[in-house]
């Protein structure tokens, strides 16, 4: 069934865009009730693969959710000035920035870390978007990805996208006033390649020591390389 916030077209960026500038003030929130707060655990384990870097991008960065919770100097970066707003108001260190994840302003080689937590099923062009990352990653720096995934087994898969399909727009519905927001999940996850496809996409993009692991069976799953030496 069509979404009015997934568009394969050159419409895409747009209605992402609106999407979560509608959703902004209650992202945190529905993230709580959709994962049972197990989101929570999921972004300290990706914190906890990235080791202790000194510089971090977090890419669609939202709310500030993943960003806060990095040690070292860390830049957040989304192109939603909703979600930014909401990400100001936390008190931490990072420093916010309104941009683009495909013309990213920053030099080459900037990051020891890019982190992107539900950002690149989102993105207009996966590959465009790897490869900006790549160019603002230092020499040997990692890219973690965590994002919905694509379990193998099918009856799992089966039991996962009619909870991602009914369940999640009753609760858009309830506690955002808006289904089609959390549809757009499962209409963005069916369009995008998941942890295996992105692993080949990295590997495609210049990454190496490419590989993923798998939360709740693969339903969830972080993407994980590096940019060589
Ligand atoms: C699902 S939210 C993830 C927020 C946060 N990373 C988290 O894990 O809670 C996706 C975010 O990606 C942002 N986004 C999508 N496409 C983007 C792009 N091309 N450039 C910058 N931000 C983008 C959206 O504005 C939104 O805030």
């Amino acid at each position: 069934m069509a979404n009015r916030y997934y568009s394969p077209d050159e419409q895409r960026a747009d209605k992402v865009r609106a999407l979560f500038a509608a959703i902004a003030r209650r992202y945190d929130l529905l993230n709580d009730l959709m994962s049972l707060g197990l989101h929570r655990r999921w972004k300290q384990r990706l914190v906890q693969l990235a080791g202790q870097p000194c510089t971090v991008l977090d890419l669609c960065c939202g709310t500030g959710d993943f960003a806060q919770r990095f040690t070292g100097s860390v830049v957040g970066v989304d192109f939603s000035s909703e979600m930014l707003r909401v990400a100001a108001a936390r008190a931490t260190r990072a420093r916010w920035v309104l941009a683009d994840a495909l013309r990213l302003p920053f030099p080459d080689d900037s990051f020891d870390v890019v982190s992107i937590g539900y950002g690149l099923r989102n993105l207009a062009d996966l590959n465009a978007g790897l490869c900006e990352i790549h160019r603002v990653l230092r020499p040997g720096g990692k890219l973690l990805s965590l994002d919905f995934g694509k379990p193998d087994n099918g009856l799992w898969r089966a039991l996962y996208f009619a909870h991602l399909r009914f369940w999640l727009p009753v609760l858009g519905r309830i506690f955002a006033g808006n289904a089609d927001a959390y549809g757009y999940i499962l209409a963005s996850l069916q369009a995008y390649p998941a942890q295996r496809g992105v692993q080949e996409s990295m590997e495609r993009n210049g990454f190496v020591e490419c590989k993923f692991e798998e939360c709740c069976a693969g339903a969830m799953a972080i993407n994980c390389g590096r940019k060589p030496r």
